[in-house]
């Protein structure tokens, strides 16, 4: 494993982060990651060398139990070597119904969120705590105030923000100036090969800014796997089990014919250097030299992410890279 320093923070990262999305995510009677799968990717990331784990409040049916699971797994380990992110925003349902405040950026739901956070997590600090959204219905002075007390109260060491306008985010760092608020170091958009230019306004705020680039869905939901057949009627066919059969929005998401252009090209490059289209798909990311990019992987098994770590091992030539960012636009 490589390390890398996370922006303007002070904190070292793996090059590669790994995201618990799905754990003790449910499709009807499906558990897409159960409790021991979760540990024993846990247990995998750390032997890979992987010191840097994303989960939020939301992930996990009940909301929580990602949470809770990262928190079991921590306790057998020295949470000193880890580097741990979650995240605040959406309606938070526990065991329950939400209410009118378990949701969104203010005060009351803030300072709520984080308690039930750590608790979960079993630590009494995060490393690394994102606005998942923006708020609307709440000023950014207010967000960026009650996140600078959990700083100041040692409840969290960096912030961060995840998908919203490139105006959002440099509001956002402006208030921070203005005020003499702390400023978010590390971002959280959507980006890999097929989707980059939808954020690219953002991700030159990023660059201007020196903030990380934490990219999450790096390989389109695992379509840029190359594990997703084309079929002849405009459709495609999906491995048993995999997210495409599981997931309703797979499809909407990740299945378009710039993403069948960019899988083509990302497999002809794959071939060339003697790596998978997942590693391909992963180091096309952590190249960029714009602003430090750790893409954050959702390995489903201990394969998958023993396999996207080997990303870190590969290079593309200038010539490679082109070809990916090319195919991505072919069609505009
Ligand atoms: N901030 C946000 O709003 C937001 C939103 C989404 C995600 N995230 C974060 O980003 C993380 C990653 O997102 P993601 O899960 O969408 O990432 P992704 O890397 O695009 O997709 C991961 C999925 O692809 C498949 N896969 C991965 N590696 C593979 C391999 N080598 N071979 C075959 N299949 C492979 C697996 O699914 P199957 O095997 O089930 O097909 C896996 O669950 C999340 O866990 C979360 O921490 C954040």
């Amino acid at each position: 494993m490589e390390y890398v320093t996370l922006g303007n923070t002070g904190t070292t990262v793996s090059r590669l982060c790994f995201g618990t999305w799905r754990f003790a995510k449910r499709h009807g009677d499906t558990v897409e990651t159960d409790r021991e799968e979760a540990h024993d990717l846990l247990d995998t990331a750390w032997e890979q060398g992987i010191n840097f784990i994303d989960t939020a409040n939301v992930y996990g049916d009940p909301n929580g139990t990602s949470e809770e699971w990262i928190g079991e797994w921590l306790a057998d380990h020295d949470r000193e070597d880890f580097v741990v992110a979650s995240k605040v925003y959406f309606p938070f349902d526990g065991w329950g119904e939400p209410g009118p405040n378990d949701s969104g950026l203010g005060r009351k739901h803030i300072r709520a969120q984080i308690e039930g956070t750590l608790e979960r997590l079993g630590t009494d600090y995060l490393d690394l705590y994102y606005i998942h959204r923006w708020d609307e219905n709440t000023p950014i002075e207010e967000t960026m105030r009650t996140l600078t007390e959990l700083v100041e109260e040692g409840k969290v060491h960096y912030l961060g923000a995840s998908s919203m306008a490139a105006w959002q985010l440099t509001k956002a760092l402006w208030t921070s100036d203005v005020e003499g608020l702390e400023r978010f170091d590390v971002t959280q958009p959507m980006v890999n090969a097929v989707q980059y230019d939808e954020v690219s306004d953002y991700l030159d705020v990023c660059a201007d800014q020196d903030l990380a680039v934490c990219p999450y869905s790096p390989l389109a939901g695992g379509f840029l796997t190359g594990k997703y057949e084309r079929t002849g009627d405009g459709g495609f066919e999906a491995p048993d089990g995999s997210r495409g059969s599981l997931d309703e929005m797979f499809d909407e998401y990740y299945v378009t014919e710039r993403a069948w252009d960019v899988l083509e090209t990302v497999e002809s490059v794959a071939e060339e250097v003697d790596a998978t289209p997942a590693q391909v798909s992963l180091r096309w990311l952590m190249e960029q030299d714009e602003f430090t990019c750790v893409p954050i992987v959702g390995a489903r098994t201990p394969a998958q992410l023993e396999e996207n770590v080997g990303a870190v091992e590969i290079d593309l030539t200038d010539e490679q890279f082109e070809r990916i960012d090319a195919a991505r636009s072919s069609d505009d």
